[in-house]
């Protein structure tokens, strides 16, 4: 037995250790850690082999307005909500990286945890969809009753209302997305499960034509909507990307716009959708576009740096837009463009965020030697589940009792200035669509260790 682990734990560290030896972190072990964060995210009934051992069930109630069951998902952030469109962002770069670069998660010996983590996401999703009734669900939990509260999912007591779209209460944006994801999971689960897949086109057509039929953004307190023409733009790539039907493709131009976009997360997908479309077309038009998005965020151009070399975009999750940026740049260069720079100027953000920076320390938990062990998060500044906990576990100035493995933390301020304090919600909590632009920018650069293609470290500006 005692054999059979220690050649168990030897196959895995070999497996992981051997895709990046050569460069100076670990890119695989950030994929394969990052994946484990959104296990610690789920909501409802959790499965046997769930890999976190200090959450149970939870939310298992969570329903629509008619009854509906609306368990199951994802927590948003360090809170716990479950808000559709921010998750159905991260979904869908998560899903773009499995596609993209599979070979990193087979190599890594993670595809099955990749797909499975993705899953509970989708499935929770294909939930909140009811054609039959053209509803979608789109947020369980209201915030601001959820944030009175301080402690584990599992002990939760508040209302958790349900919150929809439908022909008359529009939401293209947060409806449209979803869509995307469905087609991108077709994609991702055809080889290994094909009814399933079947099972997502189906519901990726439905709701794409319900976000197009009811055109407009939705309603929401926290997460605003600016615009939902990039998440039409990606819905329809992403179907044309699933079924080689053209009048998806012909839908997607027509909803993208040629502006150079403000930045890229959860609300503004506009970039994504350049690079589906030039993914798609080569047309060159799209390709201008993208450079004209990465140059912006490079060194010499509006984006500030901090000191140590951090793209900064706005003071919320710092960390999160440089990886995006960086998730973006690698994309690009995998379809050719300017491949040397980008890849070089991705390495720079991303080794900042790992720990080329002034404290020597990784923003994601539990990589490297040194990282944020009090990260605003609920369930892991919680004492095992059957001990009491509330404020205290929040006032508390130990580190949280659980390691949140695999979290991506907000990050510094424009001054490299950073606190591992808990009650710092803008520099050190976690998120869904924080870890999904890390991990998949990971899984990229994971891809060129395998394929010999990983550019020299830059040196650290600290
Ligand atoms: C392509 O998709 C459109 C929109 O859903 C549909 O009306 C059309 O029948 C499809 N075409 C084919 C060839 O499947
Ligand atoms: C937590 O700290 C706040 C002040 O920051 C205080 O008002 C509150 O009573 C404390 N609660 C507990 C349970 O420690």
């Amino acid at each position: 037995m005692k054999v059979l682990i220690a050649l168990t734990s030897m196959f895995y560290l070999a497996a992981t250790a051997s895709i990046c030896s050569k460069a100076k972190y670990d890119y695989g072990e950030v994929v394969t850690k990052s994946i484990l964060f959104y296990d610690a995210q789920r909501s409802g009934k959790l499965p046997a082999n769930n890999p976190i051992p200090w959450r149970g069930d939870s939310a298992v109630n969570d329903q629509g307005d008619h009854g509906e069951d609306l368990s199951g998902g994802w927590y948003d952030a360090g809170d716990l909500v479950k808000f559709n469109l921010p998750g159905s962002s991260a979904v869908r770069v998560l899903l773009n990286g499995i596609v993209r670069w599979y070979d990193t998660y087979t190599a890594l010996g993670q595809i099955n945890m990749a797909l499975d983590s993705v899953k509970w996401e989708l499935d929770y999703f294909l939930k909140c969809w009811i054609p039959s009734k053209q509803i979608y669900y789109y947020q369980v939990g209201e915030a601001d009753l959820d944030h009175q509260f301080w402690g584990r999912p599992e002990d939760m007591t508040m209302a958790r209302p349900a919150f929809s779209i439908s022909p008359s209460k529009t939401g293209s944006d947060v409806a449209g997305q979803t869509a995307a994801d469905f087609a991108a999971g077709a994609i991702a689960f055809k080889k290994t499960d094909p009814a399933y897949s079947t099972k997502l086109l189906q519901a990726a057509q439905s709701l794409y034509t319900f976000a197009v039929t009811n055109k407009g953004k939705y309603t929401s307190k926290y997460y605003t909507s600016t615009d939902y023409t990039d998440e039409l733009c990606l819905a329809g790539a992403w179907l044309f990307k699933a079924t080689g039907n053209q009048t998806y493709l012909n839908d997607a131009k027509l909803y993208h716009k040629n502006n150079v976009p403000g930045g890229l997360d959860w609300n503004n997908g506009l970039a994504a959708c350049q690079l589906m479309l030039y993914e798609l077309t080569h047309d060159d038009t799209y390709k201008v576009e993208i450079q004209n998005f990465l140059k912006k965020w490079k060194p010499g151009s509006s984006t500030p740096y901090s000191p140590c070399g951090l793209a900064y975009f706005d003071k919320w999750g710092t960390c999160r837009h440089a990886a995006n940026g960086a998730y973006a740049a690698i994309w690009a260069a995998d379809l050719g463009i300017d491949a040397t720079e980008n890849r070089q100027w991705a390495l720079s953000q991303i080794n900042y965020i790992l720990g080329d920076n002034n404290y020597k320390m990784s923003y994601v938990i539990g990589f490297g030697s040194k990282y944020p062990v009090k990260p605003h998060h609920r369930p892991s500044s919680c004492p095992d589940l059957n001990l009491f906990c509330g404020w205290n576990a929040f006032n508390s100035t130990a580190a949280n009792p659980h390691l949140l493995v695999g979290g991506l933390v907000g990050g510094p301020n424009l001054k490299d200035e950073w606190v591992d304090d808990r009650g710092d919600y803008v520099r050190n909590e976690v998120a869904l669509d924080y870890n999904a632009g890390l991990q998949s920018a990971c899984a990229g650069l994971a891809h060129l260790c395998i394929t010999n293609e990983i550019p020299p470290s830059p040196t650290p500006k600290c």
